[in-house]
């Protein structure tokens, strides 16, 4: 299995230390600090529109309440997603996906789009975002998928089968190697407290690309790329961009 370019210093939800996570404005931040990829959530709205959200509900990142599933797009789309991260960003919206790749595709970023399906509508989370994305992605643009979701990346791949895909997990599982097989995957994301040279080595000598999340602080991630990993989400890219050269990662 090919090994994809995976950028070293992923802006996780966007530059969203410095900017409201998963809004447009984050992504642009992300492209000024000199980041190269984006990291960015993905869900669906009750009338079926992939919008960009982390959490099941809009409570802690809009000034609305309750389920995405259960908001239409037009409801979701008069939040405003910025005031609860800081007064300067108020009225940043909560983006479409079609607005999320159209700015990052205008920025020439890598996306890693989370599939992040609400319980229970893992299939049709995953086939709206994949039609969204066969239509309105830039062809040849570098994308990786990825999903905690089994079923998310099945499903995706059936639709775009051309299309990398990793694993994310918290701690990396004992049959690591035959949930990547069955789900065609190229690379790992896991929490990177739980990495460790010896299990990034199998990882990578295996032929599978190691990511870790989410790591602000440039001394654990100077540790993250001498044991070789191959890329690490940050909130805080500025601090991270630094420590690349730290190890090697190849
Ligand atoms: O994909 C890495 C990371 O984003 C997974 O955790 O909860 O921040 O989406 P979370
Ligand atoms: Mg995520």
């Amino acid at each position: 299995m090919a090994l994809i370019d995976i950028p070293k210093v992923i802006a996780h939800r966007g530059a969203s230390g410095t900017a409201p996570e998963n809004t447009l404005v984050a992504i642009v931040r992300a492209s000024d600090l000199g980041v190269t990829a984006v990291e960015l959530d993905v869900t669906i709205s009750s009338d079926g529109i992939a919008v960009m959200l982390h959490d099941e509900n809009v409570d802690r990142t809009s000034n609305g309440n309750g389920l995405i599933t259960q908001k239409t797009i037009n409801e979701i789309q008069k939040l405003d997603a910025g005031s609860w991260f800081d007064g300067t960003f108020a009225g940043e919206p909560i983006p479409t996906l079609k607005q999320a790749m159209k700015t990052i595709n205008k920025h020439k970023l890598f996306f890693n789009m989370e599939i992040k399906p609400s319980a229970g509508l893992e299939e049709k989370t995953a086939k709206i975002v994949a039609d969204e994305v066969n239509k309105n992605w830039q062809a040849n643009a570098p994308m990786l998928v990825s999903s905690t979701s089994e079923v998310c990346l099945q499903t995706f791949q059936k639709i775009n089968p051309q299309m990398p895909c990793g694993l994310i997990v918290d701690n990396v599982p004992e049959n690591w190697r035959e949930i990547m097989q069955r789900n065609n995957c190229v690379s790992i994301h896991f929490h990177y407290s739980n990495a460790n040279l010896e299990l990034v080595k199998e990882i990578k000598s295996a032929g599978y690309s190691a990511l870790v999340y989410t790591v602000d602080d440039p001394m654990a991630a100077k540790d993250m790329f001498v044991m070789g990993v191959d890329g690490v989400f940050t909130n805080f890219p500025e601090m991270i961009m630094p420590v690349t050269e730290c190890g090697s990662t190849n």
